[in-house]
């Protein structure tokens, strides 16, 4: 079965931020955020992700840092095999895992 590799900061406000790996079922055309979606039904419903219209690049809600580029986890599409580092957006106050304050 081919997987995507998803390399996550975790922890929330007051905490020492950590690093995760996820391994994740790769299916064409899925985006980070399909991949984040799937952590969390399989492996950990508490992963924090901010997200609205889930695809149309409208909300701009999803705003992360993969590897080391800011984009929009909706549009970023996964590749088959590879190994992603996801990050919170920097300059904006950090909530938990990959949520950041709107602001
Ligand atoms: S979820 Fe709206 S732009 Fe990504």
């Amino acid at each position: 079965m081919s997987t995507v590799k998803l390399q996550l900061t975790r922890g929330e406000i007051g905490e020492e931020p950590s690093v995760e790996t996820y391994e994740v079922p790769y299916r064409d055309g899925m985006s980070l955020l399909d991949a984040l979606f799937w952590i969390r039904e399989h492996e950990d419903p508490s992963l924090a992700v901010r997200y609205s219209c889930r695809s149309a690049n409208a909300c701009k809600e999803c705003s992360a840092v993969v590897d080391g580029k800011a984009g929009f986890l909706c549009s970023i599409r996964a590749r088959s095999g590879s190994e992603v580092r996801v990050e919170p957006l920097s300059g904006r106050s950090w909530i938990k895992d990959l949520a950041t304050s709107l602001d």
